[in-house]
């Protein structure tokens, strides 16, 4: 058999461990043909393909980013100024003139949309889930997750010294626009006194009149760990805002770090080498069986697979009653939405 491997979509630390799982398991275990498309679904729509070999992924397990390139082409996405249409049908001549038997799309939501509606135009097409926002709905986690959260776990816990040398309220922005998986696990981990997620509408005042219940109990300073896709007014950046809001309610003194790109990038740590070591092995075993049109997912610690016409167009958010936020409740963290 002959497949491809395409990496689409944000990068994240994995996705080279993910590679190296689907080629070695390819080529060790059933003598597969295994060729890298540069830049996701660019690469395919303008045949830019690279053999990969054992040799040529060598070392590449502990690599961030991805060796492969990515990119946000999405072919199916109608632009007035562009034949989307024909972009499919390149895809689909190139995928036949290249006699694969399948294709591997490694990405997030957008990736998996893509991959399940090239899967109904005819080819065969299995989704690995990868993300730092860990928001691909039908599995229980993506790769890229643990890492970034390891990276905003670290931030946060250096910023507990210096918000107590200079007693004040440190605010710090991570990733995650729809879903706020990294606020959540980071903030509970990184001992965050207020945690804003976009899926727990937040009222100014239950945050300032928290801040200010703390102060009155000696507490000295204050961690506010904010998801960059909460609601603010005047379209202001979600940490910016929230510091604006203690500013001119409370008057505390407050102070922003936006984590941005370094909780992307970077080595990913061992759970997320094993999880994407493991989607990438099953992937082929999907191949081997001929069992396309699907995305390999983790269930408990279950290796399995779904539908990806189920997995198409959907969102796993944060369920506000998810047991992590109840168990945070009891040890009096602030989800901004009533006082502890
Ligand atoms: O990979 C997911 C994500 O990190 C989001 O949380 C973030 O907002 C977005 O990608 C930004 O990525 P880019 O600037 O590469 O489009």
């Amino acid at each position: 058999m002959k497949i491809g491997i395409l990496t689409a979509g944000g990068d994240c630390p994995g996705i080279n461990a993910a590679i190296r799982g689907v080629a070695k398991a390819a080529i060790l275990g059933h003598n597969m043909k295994v060729i890298g498309i540069t830049d996701g679904f660019s690469g395919l729509i303008h045949k830019e393909f690279v053999e990969i070999t054992e040799n040529n992924i060598s070392g590449i397990l502990t690599l961030g980013g991805t060796i492969l390139g990515t990119s946000r082409e999405k072919p199916f996405k109608k632009k007035k100024e562009e034949q989307d249409p024909e972009k499919v049908e390149l895809i689909k001549k190139h995928y036949k003139e290249e006699k694969f038997d399948c294709i591997v799309c490694i990405g997030g939501n957008g990736t998996m949309k893509t991959a399940s509606l090239l899967s109904k135009e005819g080819l065969n097409i299995i989704g690995i889930p990868k993300t730092i926002d860990n928001d691909v709905w039908g599995t229980d986690v993506t790769f890229g997750f643990d890492s970034a959260v390891n990276i905003a776990t670290e931030a946060i816990d250096r910023l507990h010294t210096t918000a107590n040398s200079h007693k004040r309220i440190m605010i710090i922005e991570v990733m995650g626009h729809k879903a706020g998986w990294i606020a959540l696990y980071a903030g509970i981990a990184g001992g965050g006194d207020i945690i804003l997620i976009p899926e727990l509408p937040y009222d100014e005042n239950i945050i300032c009149k928290y801040l200010e219940h703390r102060a009155l109990i000696q507490k000295k300073y204050s961690i506010v760990v904010v998801a960059e896709g909460i609601k603010t007014k005047d379209n202001i950046r979600a940490g910016e805002y929230i510091s604006k809001v203690i500013q001119e309610k409370i008057n505390y003194e407050t102070r922003v770090t936006v984590l941005g790109y370094i909780q992307r990038g970077g080595t990913p740590t061992p759970i997320d080498r094993i999880l994407a070591t493991r989607y990438g092995t099953h992937a082929v075993d999907l191949i081997a069986e001929g069992n396309f049109g699907r995305m390999v997912a983790i269930h408990g610690n279950n290796i399995t697979s779904i539908p990806l016409s189920e997995v198409e167009g959907k969102t796993r958010l944060v369920d506000p009653l998810f047991p992590l936020i109840r168990k945070a409740r009891k040890i009096g963290t602030c989800f901004g939405d009533r006082m502890p």
